[in-house]
């Protein structure tokens, strides 16, 4: 293993001149009018894995491609291990607030800005060169692998779960590896112990067949723009607890010693407001922020739509509204029984003389690890000798949905080790990566990929 490190440590500039052109294809999956980028996003991800000595299979499906690596010299008795992430990134938009293009990757301050470094293809060609480590060196790889990228994730996954469900034979493994979240802090590693889920739906209200005058129709006929305002408000009590009949009747209270680990962590609500430039932090009473993010569930609008927005005054009352409401999930709640505890609350506070229409849009559920694990200690480990620092665990707040459905299909264990930072901009303006962890996290992959083959 210590040659493939030294292979790391003296083609680093490389590695990153990589991700730079890696970093330059507009893989916006959410936009048809990027489809070539994306594909050839997995085209050019599909030709490194195979310089990194695997062989590999671009994926036809009914959208974006996946592309499967695969490596199988350690043989039938060492154990496999699926490195999963992503290749599609999210529509750069506001493109005014990019300091510098989203597509010309870019170093200031020790890091990597441009879409898509942290979330997800820098995190994912780490695996590509921690994997070329050992094949250019001639490393003996000590577990069996199979990469699986996808260029679907940024717009919920339509067509792995039928994907891996199909191949479940050929993806048989240990351990599902994933490096699409991130790090406690700068200098302080983490294994992910939680993802929460996702019901993410629009919401419309109709009202009369057209807009109406505002001063003729006004008081009498029944407006949606306001009809919506009361049932977003409704969503919520004044605790911030989520007012939805039976909304909590899933979520699991957290063992304690979970409780008292997130508890132990350094944060300050201070410097965290102060960060994000809000007066204070708000959320669900008799939870602190680190649990509110994690191990609580939450609603948030979005986007809203409705009535006039142009310049100046128009007295109009609009006859439609449309709100984007998603539901971050935590264990053991389902998306399903979301929508339908959902609906019937909808039908509860929509007020008289409107309609309203509830379309899914995404669906996922949490994900919850068990922390003791040999492989939460294997990675704990390889972070812990590349970055000089004891791991912490971590929940992540957002949702990677594929997770669960890995860990049933497969039978597998999946273990999260991320390399992003808070503030590192996902899915918006200036996204970036630092270069440390960038570099850093490559080595500890190696150091990984050797703990876990025993
Ligand atoms: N990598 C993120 C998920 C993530 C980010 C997990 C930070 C933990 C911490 C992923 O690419 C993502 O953005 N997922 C979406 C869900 C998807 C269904 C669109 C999300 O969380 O909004
Ligand atoms: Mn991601
Ligand atoms: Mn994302």
């Amino acid at each position: 293993m210590s040659d493939a490190l030294r292979f790391v440590d003296g083609n680093l500039d490389r590695f990153r001149a990589e991700l730079y052109d890696f970093l330059e294809i507009p893989s916006i999956s959410a936009k048809s009018e990027h489809d070539g980028d994306t594909r050839a996003a997995a085209d050019w991800f599909a030709d490194k894995l195979g310089s990194a000595g695997l062989t590999t299979e671009t994926v036809e499906t009914e959208g974006h491609p996946i592309v499967v690596g695969e490596s199988r010299t350690a043989g039938p008795d060492a154990p496999t291990v699926l490195i999963y992430g992503h290749y599609d990134v999210q529509p750069p938009e506001p493109l005014e607030l990019w300091t510098s293009p989203p597509f010309e990757p870019t170093e200031r301050d020790g890091r990597i800005y441009a879409r898509g470094s942290a979330d997800d293809k820098g995190q994912l060609y780490m695996h590509v060169k921690a994997l070329e480590a050992f094949h250019a060196t001639g490393t003996p790889l000590p577990i069996n692998v199979v990469v699986v990228a996808e260029g679907e994730e940024e717009v919920g996954s339509p067509n792995l779960v039928p994907f891996v469900q199909a191949q479940a034979e050929r993806l048989a493994c240990d351990v599902v590896l994933i490096s699409d979240t991130g790090m406690y802090a700068k200098g302080i590693p983490s294994v992910g112990f939680s993802l929460r889920g996702l019901a993410y739906f629009e919401l419309h209200v109709h009202g009369a067949d057209s807009d109406l005058h505002s001063g003729e129709y006004g008081g009498a006929v029944a407006n949606p723009v306001n009809a919506l305002a009361r049932i977003i408000a409704s969503i919520h009590d004044d605790e911030g607890r989520i007012a939805i009949e039976g909304f909590y009747d899933d979520v699991i209270e957290w063992d304690a010693a979970t409780r008292d680990t997130i508890a132990a962590l350094p944060h300050s609500d201070e410097s965290f407001a102060r960060d994000l430039a809000v007066t204070e932090l708000s959320g669900e009473a008799g939870y602190g922020t680190l649990e509110r993010l994690w191990i609580r569930p939450t609603c948030d609008v979005c986007g809203v739509l409705g009535g006039y927005t142009g310049e100046g005054a128009k007295t109009v009352l609009p006859n439609h509204a449309m709100a984007k409401v998603s539901f971050r999930l935590v264990p053991d709640q389902n998306p399903d029984r979301v929508k339908e505890l959902f609906e019937a609350h909808l039908a509860r506070v929509t007020p008289p003389g409107v309609s309203v229409e509830l379309h899914e849009l995404h669906g996922g559920r949490p994900w919850k690890a068990s922390v003791d694990g040999p492989e939460f200690e294997a990675a704990s480990e390889a972070l812990e000798e590349a970055f000089g620092a004891r791991p912490v665990p971590m929940g992540g707040g957002g949702s990677i949905p594929i997770v669960v459905e890995f860990e049933e299909i497969l039978d597998a264990t999946a273990l999260l080790v991320g390399f992003s930072l808070p503030g590192c901009n996902l899915h918006a303006p200036d996204e970036w990566l630092p270069i440390e962890n960038y570099e850093k996290g490559i080595g500890a992959l190696v150091r990984l990929y050797a703990k876990l083959g025993g």
